[in-house]
């Protein structure tokens, strides 16, 4: 009798032979709804600034924001994640730009959630880097020492103000300890019950952070390893999890996701909460770099990238990709 569990019965390439199998047989689907589009908007600027590191992503203006908002909830994409850019004087030691209700942040959420109501999830990076003249995520000590604490009471007055600017979601993105705790508190105080936390619980000082510097216009010298974590450790990402959901996150993220496949995986087993992971700048460029010499195939690269993301466990992706990928589903 022949034997169906090993060769020649057993043949695995039954279920690869045309493209309707393998579309019925797969494991992993792409959704619009899966996406979250991060984009950048900047102060003083009248028209859309193309990022040179990253082709085909922008420094919006205010209005071009919001048209690349309306385009995205038209292509289902779920969410957009929105950075500011100050203006360079606007910058200062301890991120003034990030709590003022003028800032370039809360007005576009303003004009974000003007444009697109409860339909869009509006998003806002909660962090100090973008508005800070040193480029770090949090303030300093009179050491030059990031200040945990000192800064844990900017990012209280931070969400408050995005939250009044509508964002349905803050995203705490400056891997301060205790963070979460102290941005829930300061969100329910004020009456922001219904604003949730997607947390960046596990965020790697990465080097491929390197395209966003420039997206932001960063004045960051020198490296974030103080806060962020170290590419060769797994354990503490399980740890930073736990004392987020102890405090309160609603979600939790993982970041960068391409080299960070295994410890996505373990996130998503770990949880019992949504878990988005954010291909980061240099996951994006690396990939429009390949294809524009014609190393690789542009549109497959960027399929694949996303579904393994998504196979390793993701809910939610957030890429620079996201509307143009959305449009093609
Ligand atoms: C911090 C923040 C960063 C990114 C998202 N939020 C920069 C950093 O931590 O250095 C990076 C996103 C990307 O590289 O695409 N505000």
């Amino acid at each position: 009798m022949t034997k169906y569990g090993s060769f020649p019965g057993a043949r695995p390439r039954r279920l690869r032979t045309t493209p309707a199998m393998r579309r019925m047989v797969a494991e992993t689907r792409l959704h619009p709804a899966d996406l979250i589009l991060p984009a950048f908007v900047r102060e003083g600027i009248s028209d859309p600034v193309e990022i040179g590191a990253m082709p085909g992503v922008y420094q919006h203006t205010r209005d071009s924001l919001k048209k690349a908002a309306v385009e995205a909830m038209e292509a289902g994409v779920a969410g957009i994640m929105l950075f500011g850019v100050p203006e360079e004087s606007k910058k200062d030691a301890v991120g003034t730009a990030g709590t003022d209700p003028d800032g370039i942040l809360q007005v576009a959420l303003r004009d974000v959630r003007a444009e697109v109501g409860d339909d869009l999830i509006v998003m806002s990076d909660l962090c100090l880097d973008e508005t800070t003249d040193h480029g770090h995520c949090g303030v300093l000590d009179a050491e030059g020492r990031v200040d945990n604490d000192a800064t844990l009471e900017r990012y209280a007055e931070m969400a408050q103000v995005q939250a009044d600017a509508g964002a349905h979601v803050v995203g705490p993105s400056g891997m301060m300890d205790g963070q979460i705790g102290v941005i829930r508190d300061a969100l329910d105080q004020v009456g922001h019950e219904d604003v949730s936390i997607l947390a960046y619980s596990v965020k790697y000082s990465s080097a491929f952070f390197g395209p966003f510097r420039e997206a932001v216009g960063s004045s960051l010298k020198g490296d974030r390893k103080t806060y962020q974590q170290d590419p060769a450790n797994s354990r503490e990402s399980l740890r930073e999890l736990a004392l987020d959901l102890e405090e309160g996150a609603d979600m939790v993220m993982v970041k960068p996701a391409g080299p960070y496949l295994d410890i996505l995986a373990k996130v998503a087993d770990a949880v019992d909460v949504p878990v988005a992971a954010y291909q980061i700048s240099g996951e994006y460029s690396m990939i429009e770099a390949a294809a524009a010499r014609g190393w690789i195939d542009r549109d497959t690269a960027i399929m694949e990238s996303l579904t393994g993301i998504r196979r390793a466990g993701a809910n939610m992706i957030l890429t620079y990709w996201a509307t143009e990928v959305a449009r093609k589903l």
